[in-house]
């Protein structure tokens, strides 16, 4: 089968904030209909869905209670399957989100098949994503259940034989319907070591992450399912190092296609903690970006990630929302567009969509922020203080309603949405997506380029100005091509070699002439020289 997938870029849709058609302030299937013309547009080859099974939303999806129903708020099964053949019919595909660590307490499996389920007699001092234990008192069993995530996302037994056949008979089920892929949520968390026992502060995740089993259970599952169909995988593997990443992605493995690591998503965070907020040094960036890229280069595959539902808005994180919005938007996409691996955009991004800042807490919605809020209050920290956090890192940040309009609640519903719209909807909105100088035309054109330029997918990487602390710089070479990126990730005018070569693409008025090159204020430029 051929590896389609390395010349694709991904779009990511968290359904419920996408577009809402009914007005009951739930972005449902209906509205993604509605919306599949702006994304063919922009040129994206594969969308990949948040979940839109059947849930309680106690994590908004992420805890599923009928892998075979939709989710009534977003529609019906018969509205899915006209959003596949709608997809399919522009050239597009989709994927799903297999959410198959943990169910919702509210599984039948949870009652008539508790063998699915992880129980112990004592539990561990770990503590869990969402906060407090991982471990829950279930009264009528005598024993404790694990939840690596909220008490209403019990962990799955993947050592049970008879439940892995059984989410292998749920995959076949969504891939015969013509479904294109998964994205595997915290697929590396499904094997946890035997003697599962306390940790130094409560951090058990060498006891989850990457487990004893994992690679077993992934190659079984390829074997039975995957390799049966021409589909698209990537991983969600949070603390997997270059190494693990080929272990799961290289080709002769089989296993995955590609996987999501999370170090570039930690570097502005102090501590374990993800709330412990620290300024991003950018030669950290480049150097973690570097690791990636060379470590992946020949085995296995990257897939290249500034946000999603679960991060903040990147333009707020490391570019600069204000004055250079639309400067360090098209910037941050240059950066990470030219490199090798497959490209994935989270619904807003190519609008340059900014992160929120509601001042009550009752305004948030996410399960995470809200049990770290109560959590740390308990604890006498201040509101302020947790506010700032929140506003940095909270994940309510990314599901904000997309801005399609100036309209009340950017035009994402005509009644009131789940989660307030970010007041900024009226000027920044995808109105503005046919605008030459829009951020939406720029990811337009860096999607077209990796489809034309072969060296985007195959080059060489490497890594140029090492030691500086604006400027992340890196060449690409293949077949006697060679793409110079040169991007600013400040407001200090920086001077760099010219390269040779045409400039491909650049976010302000092209540079002419000789000598070296200016950078301005959050300037991206690209040379291509054949
Ligand atoms: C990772 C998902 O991306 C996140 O949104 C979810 O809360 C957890 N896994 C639990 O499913």
């Amino acid at each position: 089968m051929t590896e389609w997938w390395k010349k694709s870029t991904v779009y990511q849709i968290y359904p419920r904030s996408f577009m809402d058609s009914d007005g009951d302030g739930i972005g449902d299937i209906r509205g993604i209909i509605q919306k599949l013309d702006y994304l063919h547009e922009l040129g994206v080859d594969i969308l990949w869905l948040s979940p839109v099974y059947d849930s309680p939303n106690d994590d908004n999806g992420y805890d599923i209670r009928d892998y075979y129903q939709i989710m009534k708020e977003f529609g019906t099964m018969a509205d899915f399957d006209e959003l596949l053949a709608e997809i399919h019919a522009r050239g597009m595909k989709l994927v799903m989100d297999l959410v198959v660590n943990h169910t919702s307490d509210e599984h039948e499996w949870f009652k008539n098949h508790p063998d699915f389920y992880i129980w112990r007699d004592e539990p561990t001092n770990w503590r869990s994503f969402f906060s407090g234990s991982v471990w829950e008192y279930q009264k009528e069993r005598g024993q404790y259940f694990l939840h690596l995530f909220s008490k209403k996302q019990p962990d799955l037994n993947w050592d049970n034989p008879e439940l892995r056949e059984t989410v292998y008979e749920m995959m076949r089920w969504w891939l015969d319907k013509g479904v294109d892929g998964f994205r595997m949520d915290v697929i590396n968390m499904i094997s946890k070591v035997p003697d599962m026992h306390d940790a130094p502060g409560g951090d058990g995740s060498h006891q989850f992450l990457n487990g004893p089993n994992v690679h077993t259970y992934l190659k079984e599952m390829n074997k039975k399912v995957l390799s049966k169909y021409d589909i698209v995988t990537v991983g969600e593997t949070p603390g997997t190092t270059p190494k693990e990443a080929r272990d799961y992605t290289a080709a002769k493995n089989q296993e995955l296609n590609m996987i999501f690591t999370f170090e570039h998503m930690g570097l502005d965070q102090a501590s374990g903690e993800k709330w412990d907020l620290k300024p991003l040094r950018l030669t950290d960036l480049k150097e973690n970006m570097e690791k990636w890229q060379h470590g992946l280069h020949d085995e296995g595959w990257n897939s290249l990630y500034w946000n999603n539902h679960d991060q903040p808005r990147i333009v707020s994180r490391f570019g600069e929302d204000t004055d250079w919005r639309v400067e360090s938007a098209k910037m941050l996409a240059t950066c990470l567009h030219f490199m090798q691996g497959t490209p994935y955009i989270y619904q807003g991004e190519e609008l340059g969509m900014t992160n929120v800042r509601f001042d009550s807490i009752d305004d948030y919605k996410d399960i995470e922020t809200l049990n770290m809020y109560k959590e740390k209050r308990e604890a006498g920290v201040p509101h302020e203080d947790i506010m700032v956090k929140i506003h940095a890192k909270g994940r309510d940040n990314a599901r904000t309603p997309m801005q399609w309009s100036a309209e009340p609640n950017g035009g994402f519903t005509t009644g009131t949405p789940w989660l307030k719209a970010n007041p900024n909807y009226t000027e920044i909105n995808a109105l503005q997506h046919n605008d030459p100088d829009s951020v939406y035309q720029y990811y337009k054109k860096l999607i077209g380029f990796r489809k034309e330029l072969e060296i985007i997918t195959y080059g060489d990487f490497e890594l140029l100005y090492r030691e500086d602390g604006d400027v992340f710089a890196y060449t690409r070479t293949w077949n006697g091509e060679k793409l110079t990126v040169y991007c600013n990730f400040s407001e200090n005018t920086k001077s760099v070699a010219r390269p040779e070569g045409e400039v491909l693409i650049g976010n302000y008025a092209l540079h002419l002439g000789e000598g070296d090159v200016l950078l301005k204020p959050y300037e991206a430029i690209v040379y291509y020289q054949q």
